[in-house]
């Protein structure tokens, strides 16, 4: 198997954590003997200071025609100081999503059992945990006309829907559903939006086709609350870009840090696969993020893009399997973890590949 990966590390922590997930390629490659190619590319902050453009044409086109797409992140605090900049760093993710028509946002959250304790929430609350959340990724308030009045008073970003783009990532979220555990929880603030009342009533007509699927409406503000009230209520959510965004983020807490959840953008062009966290700037450059969500975001791209369910087990497993051995690193330590196993980025991803090697020697049936 010949495939090729372009790289965008981004801004902040993005080059290390995908430093990691390269090296988590280039040891499926080995092991399975296959061809991994890569080439990396700007974006966000960088790609402004260098090109003026927060994604060059060039680099659009070259992720285009890659095989899959690794990402870390983009923002910097200097636009987080400044909201009147008008050329910003996310803008590169957003012309990226919309133009490789990534319009699936696949995040699970899974809870590994070792970090039963490394979330505020009680053990008993979220043990078992196994969320699906598939947020639209394309649409919304994100992508809306955008308004600033002339005397700067007043802004608006236009909340829009059309039919056919929650249909179509309806279809995808009760496909997987259907492979999981039959139970899909839509999402949405119907009482109060019209986009959500369109919304709702695309999903109904799509669940028709899925009788065989449990349906739910839940209201945006009710899913925050019962999230975190009783998680395992939840197999496949649905939802959109903004109520997605902001479900997600709450939910990694439940898997004991935003360095845990790994996602996948799939719709139309390449496969786009990324950690849900941010550029991280306080911490960049210190060797001291989670890579996990950069390795669990690899094991999706294998499992995806290239279909290699095994391979994405092996790396799923090998995490699992160093959280096992008691190695952390500061996000998902807690009270009970061994100073002395408490590991910067490049270690984790070290320890993670040395259990990748020890599962590729013994025999491919060894699980742990
Ligand atoms: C995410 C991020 C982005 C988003 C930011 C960086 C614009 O928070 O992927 O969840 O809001 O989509
Ligand atoms: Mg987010």
């Amino acid at each position: 198997m010949k495939k090729h990966i372009f790289i965008i590390p981004g801004d902040g922590i993005g080059t290390e954590v995908t430093a990691c997930g390269k090296a988590v390629l280039d040891q499926i490659a080995e092991d399975g003997g296959f061809q991994f190619t890569f080439e990396e590319g700007l974006m966000g902050h960088e790609s402004i200071e260098k090109l003026g453009t927060a994604l060059s044409d060039e680099t659009l086109e070259k992720a285009r025609n890659s095989d899959a797409i690794l990402f870390g992140a983009v923002g910097h605090v200097k636009y987080d100081n400044d909201p009147t900049l008008k050329i910003r760093p996310e803008q590169g993710l957003f012309r990226m999503r919309k133009e490789l028509g990534l319009y699936a946002n696949l995040r699970p959250v899974i809870l590994f059992d070792e970090l039963l304790n490394a979330s505020s929430l009680k053990p008993e609350v979220i043990r078992g945990t196994d969320i699906l959340f598939f947020r639209e990724l394309t649409g919304d308030c994100y992508f809306g006309e955008k308004y600033r009045s002339e005397d700067g008073n007043t802004a608006s970003d236009l909340m829009i829907y059309h039919r056919y783009e929650v249909e179509r990532i309806a279809i995808k979220a009760f496909e997987a559903a259907r492979k999981r555990n039959r139970n899909l929880c839509s999402v949405d603030k119907a009482n109060a939006l019209e986009s959500s009342r369109l919304w709702r009533e695309v999903v109904q007509d799509v669940s028709r086709r899925y009788p065989d699927v449990e349906t739910t409406h839940m209201l945006a503000d009710a899913a925050a609350m019962q999230l975190i009230k009783n998680p395992k209520y939840f197999d496949v959510v649905l939802t959109a870009n903004l109520f997605g965004d902001i479900l997600t983020d709450e939910a990694s807490q439940i898997a004991g840090s935003m360095g845990m959840l790994a996602s996948a953008s799939i719709g139309e062009g390449t496969g786009f696969f990324e950690p849900i966290h941010g550029s991280a700037y306080d911490i960049a450059g210190q060797n001291k993020a989670n890579p996990i969500a950069s390795i669990l975001s690899v094991a999706l791209m294998l499992e995806i893009s290239f279909g290699l369910p095994e391979e994405a087990k092996r790396v799923t497993d090998a995490v699992g399997h160093v959280l096992k051995l008691g190695f952390r690193t500061g996000d998902i330590a807690d009270i009970s973890s061994d100073p002395k196993k408490i590991l910067g980025t490049k270690e984790m991803g070290l320890q993670i590949i040395n259990s990748l090697k020890h599962s590729n020697f013994h025999s491919r049936e060894v699980r742990y």
